[in-house]
């Protein structure tokens, strides 16, 4: 059976090693699978539920769609679009915010996060943000969903809506209960500055994350002032589980070198930071150097960006406003 893809990404700005190895990585393998139709989404509706500078945002869809295509999704084969163009999203959204309950939003632990400490100042939108999701995600009847270790909760929020939809319609498998994509391994990288926090866009000091604009020296810059504890490296995971520094420097490793854990633990055991984080900067710079390029190449070429948005927005429309017609139909409009 053929497997429909559908992900997205917000446009905010910095997308970083975490996002590369959480989700990017994993997107450009289903794209290139023959049996897989792909689906890839700038979320810009997503990306105002917190402050935008309207020219910056601009800017970084354009960066986010050059990201896709310089680390290997190919425009021909997979639908690229940005959400605010294809209109049914909105008004899925409304919909479903009809559907889901007020208990299971205020469970999301990413609102509870973003939103801090003064939960009042807070948009509506970043409240209702997984709703809009689950909007994305069902219209174009998607069964299976990759994304980074932080989207799991709301990838069942999503699983439940369509569920109370199709109950409450009585209409079996309208909507498609979508599978999670997630990694079991390496699908969470964590703050270069903070193991036990994640590599995040927004975190203010630059050298918590490596983006994928990153030249080699910035890289390699940011690699010798990882934070790493003063013992040499560990030889098993159970003491690899005590040092989360540790632990996400060699996970980035693994899972660049398609390596088990167990393996760079084996081959690092007893060694010491800097020989390590030598060869973890050449691994990195052998993957980003030819993304970094490649963006900066095609930032270049703005009218090159926009066709691929207008052609993947004809396509996308084209699937999403047939089902949105039926979801009229079933509500009773
Ligand atoms: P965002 O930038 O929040 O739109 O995230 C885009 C994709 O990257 C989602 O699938 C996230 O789950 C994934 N992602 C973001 N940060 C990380 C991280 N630190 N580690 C792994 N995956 C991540
Ligand atoms: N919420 C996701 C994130 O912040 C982005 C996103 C929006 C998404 N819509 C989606 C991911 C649909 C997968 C499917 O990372």
């Amino acid at each position: 059976m053929k497997k429909k893809i559908f992900s997205g990404v917000q446009p905010t700005g910095n997308l970083h090693l975490g996002n590369y190895l959480g989700a990017i990585k994993n997107f450009v393998y289903l794209n290139n699978d023959t049996q897989n139709e792909c689906i890839f989404c700038v979320v810009d509706l997503h990306a105002i539920t917190v402050s935008q500078n309207p020219k910056e945002l601009k800017s970084n869809i354009h960066e986010t769609v050059a990201t896709f295509v310089a680390s290997g999704i190919d425009p021909k084969k997979s639908i690229i679009f940005n959400q605010s163009q294809v209109s049914a999203h909105s008004e899925a959204a409304w919909i479903l915010s009809c559907v889901a309950r007020m208990g299971w939003l205020n469970r999301m632990t990413q609102f509870k996060e973003k939103a801090g400490k003064d939960k009042e100042k807070a948009s509506i939108g970043l409240y209702s943000y997984p709703v809009l999701m689950a909007a994305d995600i069902l219209l174009y009847d998607s069964t299976h969903v990759p994304v980074g270790d932080d989207q799991k909760q709301h990838l069942e929020l999503c699983r439940d809506i369509a569920q109370k939809f199709n109950n409450d319609y009585k209409i079996d498998n309208f909507f498609i209960v979508p599978e999670p994509l997630i990694k079991k391994e390496f699908s969470r990288i964590m703050s270069l500055k903070d193991g036990l926090k994640k590599m995040s866009k927004s975190e203010v000091s630059e050298l918590s994350r490596i983006n994928l604009t990153d030249d080699n020296d910035q890289i390699i810059n940011k690699i010798k002032k990882a934070k790493t504890d003063t013992l040499p490296l560990p030889s098993t995971t159970e003491e690899l589980e005590k040092r989360p520094e540790a632990k996400n420097l060699i996970g980035i490793y693994s899972s660049l070198t398609n390596n088990t854990l167990q393996k760079s633990i084996d081959k690092f055991a007893g060694k010491n930071f800097s020989e390590f984080k030598e060869k973890l900067s050449d691994i990195v710079v052998n993957e980003i150097n030819p993304i970094s390029l490649k963006i900066k190449k095609l930032l270049d070429d703005k009218v090159f960006l926009e066709k691929i948005l207008k052609d993947g927005c004809e396509k996308a429309d084209e699937i999403a406003s047939k089902k949105i017609k039926k979801i009229h139909e079933i509500v009773g409009f």
